[in-house]
């Protein structure tokens, strides 16, 4: 069970994407302040992109040096390719920042073999944190969002890596798209100190009511994501919750 759960819906997307802006650098100051650096992961697809601008304008006094960034999925691509989330974070962000080259984690999609990329950013990972064994990597912050269909990060409904327990990174075969993505599993996800999905407008209404307030069967990826022992915080837009009962 997550330590605490909230949903904060907000009135508009740039309502929505200034509020979590200010959690993104409330988490960082306090991860900083507390350890002296802040891990997050960020999510891809194209609900971000307005979040990742914001944060590279709005806060000139924000130090980067002590953020290290990961990508809690990609898509199979190079990271040159418009489909690549390392390349919609690098024009979002990462060319309006000075930030460290080294604190800056990209998945190594171009490898032609997906499941060598997802063990190559897994052994990142394990560098990076010094995990041994079978520990997980504790994120202070993972970004998620939620497709139409109710996956988060690339777990997507009917895909092999919903069952994954022991690896932290793996290639998973999106049939719906008919190619590999490299993804998180649910045990690094739900071993992050804050898990926030940034969800807004009206196309994901219907979906945001079955992942909040609905029983599915199997329960779909989205409801899934439950941080053993840390804060989920849905930040939402009224477009996007229009749809929830309470
Ligand atoms: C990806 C994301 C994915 C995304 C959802 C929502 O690589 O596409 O990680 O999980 O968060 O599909 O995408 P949109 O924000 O584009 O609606």
């Amino acid at each position: 069970m997550a330590s605490t759960r909230s949903i904060e819906v907000l009135a508009t997307a740039a309502d929505l994407f200034h509020a979590v802006a200010e959690e993104f650098v409330r988490a960082a100051r306090t991860a900083i302040g507390a350890q002296g650096r802040f891990t997050v992961a960020l999510s891809g697809g194209s609900t971000p992109k307005s979040l990742y601008s914001l944060l590279a304008s709005s806060y000139p006094s924000f130090v980067w040096n002590r953020v290290f960034l990961f990508f809690g999925d990609e898509r199979h691509v190079p990271p040159t390719d418009s489909e690549s989330n390392y390349r919609m974070v690098k024009e979002s962000l990462l060319s309006k920042i000075s930030i460290p080259s080294e604190n800056v984690f990209r998945v190594p999609a171009e490898n032609p073999d997906a499941a060598a990329a997802a063990s190559d950013y897994e052994a990142q990972l394990r560098r990076f944190f010094e995990l041994k064994g079978a520990e997980f990597p504790r994120f202070d912050l993972i970004l998620l969002g939620v497709g139409p269909d109710g996956h988060t990060a690339s777990l997507f409904p009917d895909s092999a890596a919903l069952d994954e327990s022991s690896r932290l990174v793996v290639a998973n075969w999106a049939a719906k798209y008919n190619t590999y993505r490299i993804t998180f599993t649910f045990p690094v996800i739900n071993r992050a100190g804050e898990v926030l999905f940034l969800v807004s407008g009206a196309d994901k209404a219907d979906m945001l009511q079955q992942v909040l307030e609905g029983k599915s069967t199997p329960a779909l990826p989205a409801q899934r994501v439950e941080p053993a022992n840390g804060n989920l915080l849905w930040m939402l837009d009224e477009a996007a919750a229009a749809k929830l009962k309470r």
